[in-house]
């Protein structure tokens, strides 16, 4: 038995966290078996890790940087996701391996080639891969309305860098999505929210019949 492993990408502010619990409930409505989970995090030492990178003051090299989030998905692959899906579960997960590429490949390292490289290689090894990638995307104008609108309080180290950051972090998502465009569909996040529930639906509806008789 094998499930289906859904991720939401996109850049801060997107609407990836209240698209992903959306369609969490939507699919438990329908009776499936839905581990709704995020990265970096979703085990307690990833959850750590988490903290460390977000949160955590440090600068690290662009190098360690992206280790230490295929660290925390090491982690989280191999005691989450991997068993979820062998147990035949959906799983989604708010944010994967694109946005290491989008944020360290892109927005830190500018493109970097051997960073970009490094990561094509460390995500090669990753033993899952999503089976349907819903990238959300949105004007930077709107991106930052919704920051500041969101309830949650903390900066975290990503949301703090420029407007050029964001900038090529948006342009490294489009980039991934039309690459990958079996796996990924670019969702355009700007309308309001259950418009943008209601694409991400029909997209999704296709893929269930891998995850049982929804
Ligand atoms: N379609 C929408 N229209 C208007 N507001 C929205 C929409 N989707 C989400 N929001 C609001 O925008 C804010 C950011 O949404 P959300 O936290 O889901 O984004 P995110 O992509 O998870 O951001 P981050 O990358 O920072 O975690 C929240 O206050 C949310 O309620
Ligand atoms: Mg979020």
């Amino acid at each position: 038995m094998s499930g289906l492993f859904i991720t939401f990408e996109g850049g801060e502010g997107a609407g990836k966290s209240t698209q992903a619990r959306l369609l969490a409930d939507h699919l438990r409505g329908l009776g499936l078996d839905v581990d709704l989970t995020r990265e970096p995090g979703g085990t307690p030492g990833a959850e750590a890790l988490r903290d460390f990178l977000l949160f955590g003051g440090h600068d690290l090299s662009p190098r360690a940087e992206v280790m230490a989030h295929f660290a925390a998905r090491a982690d989280h692959v191999d005691r989450r996701i991997a068993p979820a899906l062998a147990a035949g579960k959906v799983v989604i997960c708010d944010r994967f391996s694109d946005s290491t590429e989008a944020y360290q490949g892109h927005g830190l390292g500018d493109g970097d080639p051997a960073l970009l490289d490094m990561i094509a290689h460390l995500r090669a090894l990753v033993p899952v891969v999503p089976d349907l990638t819903l990238v959300l995307q949105v004007p930077p104008a709107i991106a930052v309305a919704r920051m500041a609108e969101r309830a949650n309080g903390r900066t975290d180290r990503y949301e703090a860098l420029d407007t050029a950051f964001h900038a090529r972090v948006a342009a490294g998502f489009d980039a991934i999505a039309r690459r990958d465009a079996t796996r990924c569909r670019r969702i355009d996040a700007s309308a309001p929210m259950y418009a943008v529930r209601d694409d991400i639906r029909a997209v999704v509806g296709p893929y269930l019949k891998r995850a049982g008789n929804a």
